[in-house]
């Protein structure tokens, strides 16, 4: 094929015939697929809330003509802030295909874990969109958003009168808050743990009232005390949204409160953070991806409900090198990571420090190896989109 064709036709078909024609050495296979896929979100599937790299088109190919889900996936972010079941309403609606709830899994989803020990206790929950719906989803039962909290404590932001938006928050929050917690318990209570579930909004009022719950042994205004536990949906510095570089995300938050804090409190702030790139999640991810498999071929498990097979390969497409990849490579197999250009990640190369499985070979580059070796081959070239990597990912796996 000559290189004057593949600059020329630089689009899809050329892209997924050379991918078939490297890969086409065996036969299609029916029925349960030996792999599955894990999509990050931001800077791979969406920028803000804009579809970007093709990704409606990516998905679709996920999907049997009947409109069944016919490749296992899910949604592996650590963005969040809405229950599960609304957020895949959401991606259904700005992607076109049906999402469901279980195919959802978030930054704070591990929090679920956390409800035995705090059930019953007040605990505070910071972030964007619906921090105190998404706790109270998972059981914790007094569960009050921070604009709900320190709308209890007159004076607490001394900045409040110069922000437009913070008074009318609290109430329309949760319309439950009033009656479930009479202001009085809130003033008296101890709150056991704070909860960023979602990228803080007022950082100067969250920091602010955070070190006031965490320096009090969550009981603002009052004498210094033991430390509540903070736990942290993810940790990720920056993240890739619709403007063109990178903006600050959670992890700086929590640097920034952890400086403030340690200079303020006699003890070094304590805190747990989830997210990737920790293992666990991929481990809770491969779990989920087999449920999703057996729900969908009922030969997944044997009569005695054992597993009659796990996963050869689970792809993990990213745009972040050191949250995506470096996740995916520390966990190991069957995970083999697959990085995009669409977000964080926009060099020519493979990432020097996290580098992925695949780099997505790219038309530009790859017509000067197609000749010396078959694509397959091409692990460390650079492209651009989660369409590519669907093709490559379904060409491989002759799935397509
Ligand atoms: O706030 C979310 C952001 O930190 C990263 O989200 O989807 O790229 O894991 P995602
Ligand atoms: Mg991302």
């Amino acid at each position: 094929m000559s290189f004057h064709l593949l600059t020329k036709a630089r689009n899809r078909t050329v892209f997924s015939y050379l991918l078939s024609r490297a890969f086409s050495h065996g036969p299609q296979r029916p029925g349960r697929p030996s792999f599955g896929i894990a999509f990050d979100i931001d800077g791979v599937i969406l920028l803000g809330n804009s579809p970007v790299g093709g990704s409606p088109g990516a998905l679709r190919k996920l999907y049997g003509a009947d409109g069944g889900l016919k490749i296992p996936y899910v949604f592996l972010t650590n963005g969040g802030g809405f229950p599960e079941a609304k957020r895949a309403f959401e991606l259904s609606q700005l992607l076109g295909v049906n999402v469901s709830p279980s195919q959802v899994l978030q930054g704070h989803s591990p929090f679920k874990q956390l409800v035995k020990r705090f059930e019953n206790d007040l605990v505070v929950a910071v972030g964007k969109g619906e921090p105190a719906a998404v706790m109270s989803e998972y059981g914790f039962r007094h569960a009050l958003s921070i604009d709900e909290y320190a709308s209890c404590f007159e004076n607490i932001d001394p900045l409040a009168p110069y922000k437009k938006w913070t008074s009318n928050l609290a109430t329309m929050q949760n319309s439950k808050f009033n009656e479930s917690f009479p202001r009085n318990d809130v003033l008296s209570k101890r709150v056991q743990a704070a909860f960023i579930v979602s990228d803080p909004v007022d950082w100067s009022r969250d920091i602010q009232v955070l070190c006031d719950i965490l320096k009090t042994g969550g009981l603002p205004g009052r004498n210094v005390g033991p430390q509540p536990h903070i736990y942290f949906a993810n940790d990720d510095l920056e993240y890739q949204t619709k403007f063109p570089s990178e903006r600050l995300g959670m992890g700086a938050f929590r640097i920034a409160l952890e400086s403030i804090f340690n200079r303020i409190h006699p003890h070094c702030l304590e805190y747990t953070c989830f997210g990737k790139p920790h293992p666990s999640v991929f481990k809770n991810a491969e779990i989920v991806l087999q449920k999703l498999v057996a729900s969908l071929y009922d030969d997944f498990y044997d009569k005695n409900h054992d597993k009659t097979s796990s996963f050869k390969t689970l792809y993990m497409i990213g745009d972040n090198p050191a949250v995506d990849i470096r996740g995916a490579r520390q966990t190991g197999h069957p995970w083999f990571s697959i990085l995009t250009r669409t977000g964080v990640f926009k060099g020519k190369e493979n990432h020097d420090k996290f580098s992925a499985d695949l780099v997505i070979p790219c038309l530009e580059k790859s017509h000067k190896y197609v000749n010396l070796f078959p694509l397959a081959l091409l692990s460390f070239l650079v492209v651009d989109t989660v369409e590519e990597a669907v093709d490559y990912i379904l060409a491989k796996e002759c799935a397509s």
